[in-house]
């Protein structure tokens, strides 16, 4: 028996059937399909239906992400759901998304870190089952960005889509040094209004729109993102150069490709999804997992580097062994 580790023991992805092409878009805004492939990588978004909710597309990625473990909603002992765009004020989607489930024990709970909800999550997870706290977590990351998007706005309303991705983790004493290694979390409020929304519960009673300063985010986003890849890889006895694949927040190509290349990686080992779905925020990291699980990308042993930056500003990383 060696010391408790958190491991991915499933993967799940959840993305609403209608797709919103580049050139639709080119209906509502005065936009092209070429600039918004060209400067940022994203062809197609999925939008959630009228009367489906956040809480729907994390429990569809939930259920998914428990088959692929082999378990049930009653193995678990959190769920950690992370949103920007909960169905309601409150209850969180999380308790929602546990009676939905099934589960009828242990505790359900929502977190909000924007677009590095998952990061975050993944990180109290960790720190839960290696404390002895849980063995099984459920976490989500899921969204319905769509709704708190001004869609007269095209600097902002080409950029964002729907959608959910999920993992279960595990704690295991027997699986020698696979799982979680380490992650890193930062955050800055003083870059608050560089990424916003123009509205909440308390100061307005609605939930506003996205409002951003593009060019600014994209700074912050591939120095913060270089930086703590730094700093988490310095909590471990790994080098960049270890890393096998890199599953980054989807908000940009342009930003995921100026990491990939300060860490000198090749094409093949960064996962790029933005195409499909564009920057579905907390949802963006796991959506990007379970694909790379589905098409064989990870192998046991592997060395995996997630990372995101999002609205706070928040930002993390974090390495995993397969
Ligand atoms: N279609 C056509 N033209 C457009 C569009 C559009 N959709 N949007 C802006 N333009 C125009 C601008 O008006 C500008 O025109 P001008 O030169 O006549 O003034 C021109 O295109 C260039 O605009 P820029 O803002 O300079 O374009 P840039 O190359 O910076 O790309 C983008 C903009 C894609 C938003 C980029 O800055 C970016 O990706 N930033 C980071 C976003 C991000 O990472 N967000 C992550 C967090 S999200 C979260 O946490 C919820």
């Amino acid at each position: 028996m060696s010391e408790m580790r958190c491991v991915i023991a499933g993967t799940g992805g959840f993305l609403p059937e209608r797709v919103v092409t580049n050139n639709d878009l080119t209906e509502w805004v005065d936009t092209s399909d070429e600039w918004i492939t060209e400067r940022s990588g994203i062809r197609q978004r999925h939008m959630a239906a009228d009367g489906e909710y956040t809480s729907d597309l994390a429990i569809g990625a939930g259920k998914a992400a428990l088959e692929s473990a082999g378990l049930t909603a009653e193995d678990l002992d959190f769920i950690i759901v992370a949103t920007t765009t909960p169905d309601e004020t409150l209850p969180s989607t999380a308790c929602k998304v546990q009676a939905a489930l099934g589960m009828h024990e242990g505790a359900a709970f929502d977190i909000q870190a924007a677009c590095s909800g998952f990061i975050y999550g993944l990180s109290i997870a960790d720190g839960f089952i290696r404390s002895g706290q849980a063995k099984n977590i459920l976490l989500i990351g899921a969204e319905t960005l769509t709704r708190i998007i001004d869609w007269e706005d095209r600097t902002t309303c080409v950029l964002f889509g729907d959608g959910a991705g999920a993992v279960v983790l595990q704690g295991r004493d027997d699986v020698g040094n696979r799982g979680v290694v380490a992650s890193k979390l930062r955050s800055d409020g003083r870059q608050h209004d560089i990424l916003y929304s123009d509205g909440g519960t308390s100061m307005t009673g609605t939930s506003g729109t996205i409002q951003m300063e593009g060019k600014d985010v994209f700074r912050h986003a591939v120095s913060n993102l270089s930086s703590v890849i730094g700093e988490v890889l310095a909590k471990t006895d790994l080098t960049q150069d270890d890393i096998d694949l890199l599953v980054p927040h989807q908000a940009n190509k342009r930003i995921i490709d100026g990491v990939g290349k300060k860490l000198r990686m090749d094409a093949e080992q960064v996962m790029i999804t933005i195409a499909d779905h564009g920057n579905t925020s907390a949802a963006s990291v796991p959506l990007a997992l379970d694909r790379a699980v589905r098409e064989g990308k990870v192998n046991e042993g592997d060395i995996l580097l997630l990372e995101a930056m999002g609205a706070g500003l928040t930002w993390g990383a974090a390495v995993l062994r397969w």
